[in-house]
């Protein structure tokens, strides 16, 4: 029986320029630019795909429980593994198997990991020989934001100009190695399923918020600035534009009716207590930032992070402080990592 098989790990990524808005729904084309830090694998996903004639259907696992395929946002995600089967002129079923190692949809960015780990396994599965750029495009129309996690390091989502997306892709801005003591020192708050997904919220916020236009012009200018700053290692440059891009998106939201809350009260106080270490240390040596959800991301350099730690000990209601540091992009791994049983052609159990 001959199988396409490949297993695959990712990583999440920070933004520390923000995404929140689509210009092209179906092609996942993003108002303004965006830029993040891609996450070591202290934080990861790890996929194994295998296409099989034998396979009746697709069939997708996470984290034990299989997903329902009809349900909107999982076609959605599930449409990359549809557009790679093309591109290999291949006409087999896939099972999936994923798992993350940290909570699903808590603002931890599982979607990002989950799609470039499954984008990168079907692209190896199917023998496609890719470069990470394509693999980007491929990966921003199953998630936006997981274009970011298919290049390890500083990495910036070009917002692109062209109707049909070709434009609009990742591409490295500073590598793992001219970053390498960049940490992202993690205050979870809570693990509870986000409210509002943020595709159908940002959509809210394009219709109906009024300061969204605004939003996008700073966006796009703070991630010139941003990439002035990684390029000349200046980290409180870098920290300031951080801050103020996760208060403009929060502020967005705030404004988008009716309106969409994922600071709670912790989060609020953690931006407090960063603001008063900054102000004792005398200089910006941390930046606090937030997804679509309350747990919060601080950005320090190794040497510091003990001090935020500290600061962060005196917050009400976090539940565990993780650390990740910057990472090198998405990796095969061998088979004897794979996640499927192929001769069951189940999850391994
Ligand atoms: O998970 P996505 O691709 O639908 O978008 C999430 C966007 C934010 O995480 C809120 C911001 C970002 O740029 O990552």
């Amino acid at each position: 029986m001959e199988q396409k098989a490949a297993t695959a790990t990712a990583s999440p990524n920070i933004a520390f320029v923000k995404y929140w808005g689509k210009r092209d729904e179906r092609l996942i084309l993003p108002y303004n630019s965006s830029i993040s830090m891609t996450l070591d694998d202290s934080l990861n996903t790890v996929t194994s795909v295998l296409f099989s004639k034998e396979l009746q259907n697709d069939r997708f696992f996470i984290n034990g429980e299989e997903q329902e395929l009809a349900d909107k946002e999982t076609a959605e995600r599930f449409g990359v593994v549809g557009i790679l089967r093309r591109m290999a002129g291949n006409g087999e079923h896939a099972l999936v198997v994923s798992r993350n190692s940290f909570p699903t949809a808590s603002g931890l960015a599982s979607s990002a990991s989950g799609t470039a780990a499954l984008v990168f396994a079907c692209s190896k599965a199917l023998g496609l020989e890719m470069k990470a750029r394509e693999l980007s495009i491929v990966a921003r129309q199953g998630s936006g934001s997981s274009c970011r996690s298919m290049f390890g390091g500083i990495v910036m989502w070009k917002r692109g100009r062209k109707e049909d997306g070709t434009d609009s892709y990742a591409r490295r801005i500073a590598s793992e190695r001219q970053w390498p003591d960049l940490v992202d020192v993690i205050a979870i708050v809570s693990t509870e399923r986000k409210r509002v997904l943020s595709r159908s919220g940002m959509r809210q916020t394009v219709e109906s918020s009024a300061l969204y236009k605004a939003r996008t012009k700073f966006a796009e200018s703070n991630a010139k600035e941003m990439i002035k700053a990684v390029k000349t290692k200046d980290f409180a440059g870098m920290a300031g534009i951080i801050m103020r891009e996760s208060n403009d998106m929060h502020a967005v939201m705030l404004d988008t009716f009716p309106p969409i809350f994922y600071l709670n009260d912790s989060s609020k106080e953690i931006m407090a207590a960063i603001h008063e270490l900054n102000g004792s240390m005398g200089k910006i040596v941390a930046a606090y930032t937030f997804d679509a959800g309350p747990n919060a991301h601080i950005i320090t350099l190794r040497e510091n992070e003990a001090a935020v730690r500290e600061a962060l000990r005196k917050v009400q209601g976090i539940k565990e402080v993780k650390t990740a540091g910057i990472g090198s992009g998405p990796k095969t791994l061998p088979e004897s990592d794979s996640l499927i049983d192929a001769g069951r052609l189940m999850p391994k159990s």
